[in-house]
């Protein structure tokens, strides 16, 4: 088999390159280890940026968005008993975020994908990257005890952190840079409705909460916790205690409770590697980077990264330039690690870290204070969380 482009991996990274281009007219086979339920059963943030919007309904896949993704022109900063409102809108311009599961992105994206005749392979073992650093790449894999090899022009490395590509790179052609937090998130979901209308950021000495959701009727709650937790050792109730002891009074008694069905503990870190092109092989999204979720950058960033490849790609089978993927990974690299700071400085200001001292603790009491009485401080804070401009 032969396309323009092989795309490993069918998540948000994939799944948007693949429909921007064939929406171009530019061939593209998508690949996957795992199957579509797999890939729609994982549980993401959803704080969508408007150029991510903006590039979703260039996908053509972001009706259902318009029809339930939540505009929110705020959130609240809580700490020492009390909420902060953070006026995006105001201080940005005129900008917002949307909230919308990326669950429901990656099934709009998937809908869309198999509206088209672009052709997706599920279940593929083995997916291989192959002579990248020439001009005649190709990939390989497995199904059905059969080895495949799929010959392209350009792969696109869209398979995550723990992918195929990054790993197929030689070691001394890529560099990268990680900070690993000493601390997870315990995460629920619930059929309730949010304790508010806008997201809550708790700093609280007990540690992080955050109050998000996914709909009027679906609330996403967080708690910071130790490495070593177990999530069988929090059951609802222990749950709810807790995110109630980290909350403003108004907030903990105004909670509402039901049985969750969904409980799991994510590790944080911050990662990226260097560059993101190796010959014929361009990395995108969580195979190139990794955020602390505080800033709900990581779908955001694979939305960037995808737009700068996109438009890369398109200049080079429209007019023969290569210009643009020449500039890929400098261009998205840029927009990365401006992302990576805000969320690593989110993530230390709201956080407590095991080994804080006091001093450490003052400063981040001031560095809370500066920001909830400074205009100039909470405006670099709404720029950066409705999105960098790309
Ligand atoms: N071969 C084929 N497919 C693979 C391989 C492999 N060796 N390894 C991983 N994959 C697939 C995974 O099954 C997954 O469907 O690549 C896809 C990677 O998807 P994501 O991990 O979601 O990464 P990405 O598409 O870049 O999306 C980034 O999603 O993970 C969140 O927080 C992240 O919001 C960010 C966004
Ligand atoms: C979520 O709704 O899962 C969410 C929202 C905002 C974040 C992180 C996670 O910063």
């Amino acid at each position: 088999m032969r396309t323009q482009i092989a795309i490993i991996g069918s998540g948000p990274s994939g799944l948007l390159l693949g429909q921007l281009l064939t929406g171009a007219g530019i061939d593209n086979v998508i690949l996957d280890r795992v199957g579509k339920d797999y890939i729609l059963g994982r549980v993401r943030a959803g704080v969508l940026e408007e150029g991510t919007v903006r590039l979703l309904d260039e996908a053509r896949s972001a009706a259902r968005l318009h029809a339930e993704g939540l505009p929110h022109n705020g959130f609240s900063l809580a700490f020492d008993g009390r909420d902060h409102r953070i006026d995006l809108y105001g201080l940005s311009g005129g900008k917002r975020v949307t909230v919308y599961g990326q669950t429901e992105v990656t099934r709009d994206l998937m809908e869309q994908r198999e509206a088209s005749d672009a052709l997706t392979i599920y279940d593929a073992a083995d997916v291989t990257p192959h002579d990248f650093d020439g001009h005649t790449p190709f990939v390989s894999y497995e199904k059905d005890g059969v080895v495949h090899r799929i010959d392209c022009d350009f792969i696109a490395g869209c398979d995550g952190f723990h992918g195929a590509s990054r790993k197929a790179l030689p070691k001394k052609a890529i560099r990268t840079f990680e900070k690993i937090y000493p601390f997870g998130w315990l995460g629920i979901l619930v059929d309730v409705a949010p304790v508010n209308h806008e997201l809550i950021y708790a700093n609280h000495p007990r540690g992080f909460a955050l109050c998000s959701m996914r709909s009027a009727t679906r609330s996403r709650y967080y708690i910071q916790c130790s490495l070593d937790e177990k999530v069988e050792d929090w059951s609802d109730d222990r749950f709810w205690d807790e995110l109630r002891c980290r909350l403003p009074t108004h907030h903990a008694e105004a909670l509402k409770t039901a049985a969750s069905f969904e409980k799991s503990i994510a590790p944080l870190r911050s990662f990226v590697a260097e560059p993101l092109r190796f010959g014929r092989l361009f990395l995108v999204g969580d195979a190139a980077h990794i955020v602390p979720p505080t800033g709900a950058k990581g779908l955001n960033l694979a939305a960037s990264d995808v737009h700068y490849l996109f438009e890369g790609l398109r200049e080079f089978y429209g007019d023969r330039s290569s210009a643009g993927i020449d500039a890929y990974s400098q261009k998205a690299l840029a927009r990365v690690w401006k992302a990576v700071r805000f969320s690593w400085w989110m993530t230390t200001m709201m956080h407590r870290f095991p080994d804080t001292g006091d001093f450490d603790q003052k400063i981040q009491e001031a560095e809370l204070d500066y920001l909830t009485h400074s205009r100039a401080a909470s405006t670099a804070l709404a720029e950066n969380y409705v999105g960098l401009p790309f």
